[in-house]
């Protein structure tokens, strides 16, 4: 299928009727739904609608955008960096996976590498691979490989930004963050502890957890579901909602659209990742849902 912006889109089918769509724009991926055919992801409705003022390509806002060589903006290189907004190429020495094969994984791998204007910026040479899969269970997994090709060391931040579809933002805790340090992007990175309770969300927040656990989970109560977000290689959670006020200064964002969403990044934002000449580093994000009911003491 098509972006839309002309750009080709992957679509993913699990047996049982789970769905994953990823556009070669940015590697993101913009929908997925569980085998009752119901979105797990919000995406905004006023992307279309503004796209026009954008200088393109500019990545969708929600699904899931991935954020390199940069995570936000303490660096000298554009907010979350430039891979969400460059165009991917499918990669060719790993086809896509035959929907039925063993695993029973459908599954794309895509290929960035830098242009030259890229490299102009952030003069280092990189082979970022990106694998996606819906498991037979309907999970989503995001694995990253990110291999140095160059003659000298580099360093980056990186980021799954995951917007996560939620009914009411008032509703919602996550689990798993209670006792861990947070870096506060709303007072000038300055570190607190989190006190031992489930975080809930009053008002906008922004916030880096360092060191966290690498199993998480985001309870919607009204929808009775729990998202389990389970990370590797990512050291850190960033929590962000920008709530009301912050949102009307988002143009490609509905004035009430906070309601309706919660980004949960598994990350390496505090700290950089460095790769020698030759090597690789691997991230990876799986994402599953479960209605809460199945969830003992929920
Ligand atoms: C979050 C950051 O990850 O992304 C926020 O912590 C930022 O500071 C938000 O505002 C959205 O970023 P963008 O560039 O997609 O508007």
């Amino acid at each position: 299928v098509r972006d839309w912006n002309g750009v080709d889109q992957v679509v993913l089918r699990s047996p049982r009727g789970a769905y994953a769509r990823v556009s070669l724009h940015g590697g993101q991926v913009l929908s997925w739904r569980n085998d009752r055919g119901e979105e797990l992801l919000f995406t905004s409705s006023k992307f279309l609608d503004v796209q026009a003022i954008f200088k393109p390509p500019k990545a969708m806002r929600g699904g899931i955008p991935i954020c390199f060589p940069q995570f936000g903006n303490s660096g000298t290189l554009e907010q979350h960096g430039f891979a969400r907004n460059r165009i991917w190429a499918l990669d060719e020495e790993h086809p896509p996976l035959n929907q039925n094969d063993n695993n029973s994984k459908a599954s794309v791998d895509l290929i960035l590498k830098p242009s030259e204007d890229d490299l102009k910026c952030w003069p280092h040479g990189f082979e970022f691979r990106l694998r996606v899969s819906l498991t037979k269970d309907g999970n989503l997994s995001l694995v990253s490989r990110i291999r140095n090709v160059n003659g000298k060391p580099f360093s980056f931040s990186f980021g799954y930004h995951t917007y996560l579809s939620v009914s009411d933002i008032s509703e919602v805790r996550i689990e798993g963050l209670e006792t861990l340090d947070y870096l506060d992007n709303l007072s000038q990175r300055e570190r607190f502890t989190e006190q031992g309770d489930a975080i809930t969300f009053e008002s906008e927040v922004d916030r880096v957890y360092v060191s966290s656990p690498n199993v998480i989970a985001v309870l919607d109560h009204e929808k009775k579901r729990t998202f389990v977000i389970r990370k590797e290689g990512l050291p850190d959670v960033v929590v962000w909602n920008p709530w009301e006020k912050k949102s009307k200064n988002i143009v490609d964002f509905g004035d009430e659209e906070y309601k309706q969403m919660l980004c949960v990044d598994a990350a390496a934002a505090e700290r950089q990742i460095t790769l020698k000449p030759g090597e690789e580093w691997t991230g990876k994000l799986e994402l599953s849902e479960v209605p809460s009911t199945n969830c003992s003491g929920h």
